[in-house]
């Protein structure tokens, strides 16, 4: 399967978003990827789902939703009804992840799960059947903008070879701090979904930027 790029909306000047969303819906971004910070799972806030719901209007890629919040679960179905097409919850902060995650099934949105930083990839060993993709963090959550921690290659790898082993088709997804720089090795790795908030929006060229993240090892996967 060829990779995703999910260029990051945290990113964009939000007081050119009808600008912003345009260049996106011409360019080759497969997803856009939307961060929820609520000031407590994380340091800072972004916005809710009412800015969720004005993007979904203007924007024709699919919603994939970061949910970086306490208590997910009473916001599932809310962001579903936003427009959320993927639905992203925290491993730090679900104490009952498997139902969460028959929760964001039920509501017909594809289900991923977000590991931090510091959590292995193996405390995903007995849900990883149930989801649809696993967003390993390379920076802590909750700011844009920060340096990729390079460490997180390897729980790519890790996670790659837990799924081929299963034989199943769980979409592994990179998020913080990847770019044209960084994003081969993580392909290799085992990536399949690059999220790339600075990269892309920060850029002078950001249509490049991603038809040139979206080329990369061009037909050389096979999964
Ligand atoms: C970090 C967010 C990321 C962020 C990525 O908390 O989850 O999605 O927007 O931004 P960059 O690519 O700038 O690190
Ligand atoms: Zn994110």
């Amino acid at each position: 399967m060829k990779h995703l790029i999910a260029p990051s909306v945290l990113a964009a000047d939000f007081t050119q978003l009808k600008e912003e969303m345009a260049m996106i819906n011409l360019s080759k971004a497969d997803w856009l990827h939307v961060d929820i910070m609520d000031g407590r799972f994380v340091p800072n806030i972004s916005f809710g789902m009412d800015i969720v719901k004005a993007i979904h209007g203007i924007c024709e890629k699919p919603l994939d939703v970061h949910l970086m919040i306490v208590e997910p679960e009473r916001y599932i179905e809310q962001f579903r009804e936003a427009g959320a097409e993927v639905i992203t919850v925290h491993y730090e902060a679900c104490p009952h992840l498997h139902r969460t995650i028959q929760q964001i099934k039920a509501t017909g949105a594809k289900a991923g799960v977000a590991i931090n930083p510091h959590t292995p990839v193996s405390v995903l060993a007995d849900v990883l059947e149930d989801l649809d993709l696993v967003c390993i963090m390379s920076v802590n959550p909750g700011y844009g903008g920060q340096k990729f921690i390079y460490r997180t290659v390897d729980k790519v790898r890790k996670l790659n070879a837990m799924i081929q082993e299963r034989n199943l088709s769980v979409l592994i997804e990179i998020d913080g701090g990847v770019g044209l720089q960084n994003a081969e090795v993580l392909l290799q790795a085992g990536a399949r979904v690059l999220v790339a908030g600075s990269s892309v929006f920060k850029s002078e060229h950001p249509l490049d930027v991603i038809s040139r993240m979206k080329s990369i090892g061009h037909n050389t996967f096979t999964v």
